[in-house]
């Protein structure tokens, strides 16, 4: 079983406070994520795989580290996971940007993926699926059914705010899938927000509340 990685440092949770407020600007909750996924990618990136390569220093010939193996794929769930990726993108240039579209269906409230666009070989990347918010889990765990599906292996959930609710249906269906979070918040409301969460972040991302 997977752990849940609550990502506290402290300027993680100073911006995430900015993130909150209702008063932060469509501009600021942008600029704000982009900062906060940048540092949590740091993190998560930490156990990346490394390959020698030689390398000559105005000095001498020796031997340095650069990343190895296949690019690192990120996935951001549409819409709001488009947030996150400029962030990450800043740290590790060389990215390979998949997407997935999810929306829920009226009658049943299943999860269902209406787009997925992923760069080849998932099978052989370190894949990093995000979306800020991990509410009742559903969109998550069925972002990443279909994101196994297509063949990836090694994944990491990155959100930045989750409700106990829906750590547990995620780890229920991905046993083998970390989650890496700013924050775990009290609960989900009624109405499936997280509380005290942040608001419908695709919404104060995209300035369409
Ligand atoms: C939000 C959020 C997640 C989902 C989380 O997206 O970005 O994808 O809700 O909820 P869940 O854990 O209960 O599935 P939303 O459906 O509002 O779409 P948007 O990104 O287009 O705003
Ligand atoms: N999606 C959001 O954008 N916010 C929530 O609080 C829950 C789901």
């Amino acid at each position: 079983m997977h752990e849940v990685y609550i990502i506290d440092h402290p300027l993680i949770q100073h911006k995430l406070t900015h993130i909150r407020d209702k008063e932060t600007s469509t501009k600021l909750f942008k600029e704000l994520l982009e900062e906060v996924s940048m540092l949590m990618a740091y993190e998560i990136t930490r156990n990346l795989d490394l390959m020698e390569v030689p390398v000559e220093t105005p000095l001498m010939q020796t031997t340095g580290k650069v990343l190895g193996g296949k690019k690192l794929a990120v996935v951001p769930i549409l819409r709001a996971g488009l947030g996150m990726v400029q962030g990450i993108e800043s740290l590790i240039p060389n990215l390979r940007i998949g997407h997935i579209g999810m929306y829920r269906d009226h009658d049943t409230l299943e999860p269902i993926v209406y787009y997925c666009k992923l760069p080849p070989d998932m099978d052989q990347r370190e894949v990093i699926v995000v979306d800020p918010m991990l509410a009742t889990g559903g969109s998550a765990a069925a972002a990443v059914n279909h994101i196994k599906e297509q063949g990836a292996k090694r994944i990491k959930f990155m959100a930045l705010v989750a409700a106990p609710e829906g750590i547990a249906e995620f780890r229920r269906i991905h046993t083998d899938v970390p989650i890496y979070t700013a924050a775990v918040d009290e609960k989900l409301s009624e109405q499936g927000y997280i509380l005290p969460g942040l608001g419908d972040a695709g919404d104060r991302i995209f300035g369409t509340r």
